[in-house]
């Protein structure tokens, strides 16, 4: 059975390595890996990235600049079952989105845990698109018919809603929407789609991310090579003076393994095999930084090669057949809840 996968790529901010491994790289991997028939649609969620306050001068750059990693990692924009686009450009996704909302419960939102956490941290003047959120995510899902919408465990909740919103409308209209995969299924796709976690590295024990403040951990794929080879030179380890591969005892090494091994494109075991029991950790670090320069000088002179007329045109390429699928399944809504006469 050919199989639909959708994603939403993030805009705000900077991409990280920790970013390019568990994600980015998986997925062009599993990009390349999709058979006969297999459509993907990766996309970027720009009108979620201001349900928190966000600098606006920003977004339309960051759009840009992801899209173009992407492309500069080997997403192949040329080929007829990908789909790149931008959701504010497919005016579908605004218009399903408010249709939903009158199918969504108002006590089904209010159980959402990340707008419970994200309202919470920001006290007064949270927005009324930080609470809706959850439906337009669902609107993104269910116009494209996607099965399998690799994302992480925070997303959960919010792709459940999407299916029960699906199946809500199923049952009163008939047969609309695609109804996603459970969550286990998706996890089992999301196996193949996503990596393992890449750690700080000052504290290890910590996700590497550009959301806390912590420079000397973070490697940005937009990092100078040597500064990003200073980072790998000085990151957290410990003073067991061997090692293994260990994420209980000995996080910070594994998380310096893991990188090499990604970067070197080979299996961790692999990795193990050459340095366990190894003393000298400034050995692995020191190859592990040539790695990532060269890995950040590669991939940096891609990204500068493609230029923003370039992405726009991928992008509207993209916005053109993405558009005629969305209409297609916002048309059927439209007939079933009784604004365009159904026959
Ligand atoms: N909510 C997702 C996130 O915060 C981004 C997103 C928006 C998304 N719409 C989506 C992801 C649809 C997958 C499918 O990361």
């Amino acid at each position: 059975m050919p199989k639909t996968v959708l994603t939403g790529l993030r805009a705000n901010g900077e991409l990280t390595l920790g970013n390019y491994l568990g994600a980015i790289l998986p997925m062009v991997q599993t990009l390349q890996n999709l058979e006969e028939g297999d459509k993907f649609f990766l996309f970027v969620p720009d009108l979620h990235s201001f349900t928190t306050p966000i600098d606006h001068t920003q977004l339309y750059r960051n759009s840009l600049n992801n899209i173009k990693i992407y492309l500069a990692s080997g997403v192949d924009s040329n080929r007829e079952n990908v789909f790149l686009y931008r959701q504010s450009h497919i005016p579908a996704h605004s218009e399903l989105a408010w249709i939903l909302s009158c199918f969504t419960y108002y006590g089904e939102l209010q159980r959402m845990i990340q707008f419970k956490e994200k309202s919470s941290q920001q006290g007064q003047n949270v927005s009324v698109g930080l609470f809706t959120y959850p439906i337009l995510m669902a609107a993104d899902i269910l116009l494209y018919g996607a099965d399998y919408v690799p994302v992480g465990e925070d997303q959960r909740q919010h792709l459940e809603l999407a299916r029960d919103l699906a199946i809500r409308f199923n049952n009163k209209f008939g047969e609309i929407f695609v109804v996603p995969q459970v969550w286990q299924k998706q996890l089992e796709f999301v196996k193949r789609v996503e990596g393992t976690k890449i750690y700080s590295l000052t504290d290890p024990t910590k996700k590497m991310s550009k959301s806390i403040n912590d420079p000397k951990g973070t490697i940005l794929l937009t990092d100078k090579p040597l500064d990003a080879a200073k980072k790998i030179m000085s990151a957290a380890t410990d003073n067991l003076a061997s090692i293994n591969w260990d994420w209980n005892n000995q996080p910070g090494i594994t998380n310096l393994l893991q990188i090499y091994a990604l970067l070197k494109n080979i299996p961790t075991h692999e990795a193990v095999k050459i340095w366990k029991g190894q003393t000298q950790y400034s050995n692995l670090k020191k190859e592990t930084a040539e790695l990532v320069v060269e890995f950040l000088t590669n991939l940096q002179a891609r990204v500068s090669k493609i230029t923003d007329a370039q992405a726009e045109d991928i992008l509207q390429k993209g916005e053109i057949n993405a558009t005629k699928i969305a209409k297609q399944t916002l048309l059927k809504v439209q007939k079933a809840v009784g604004v365009v006469k159904s026959q």
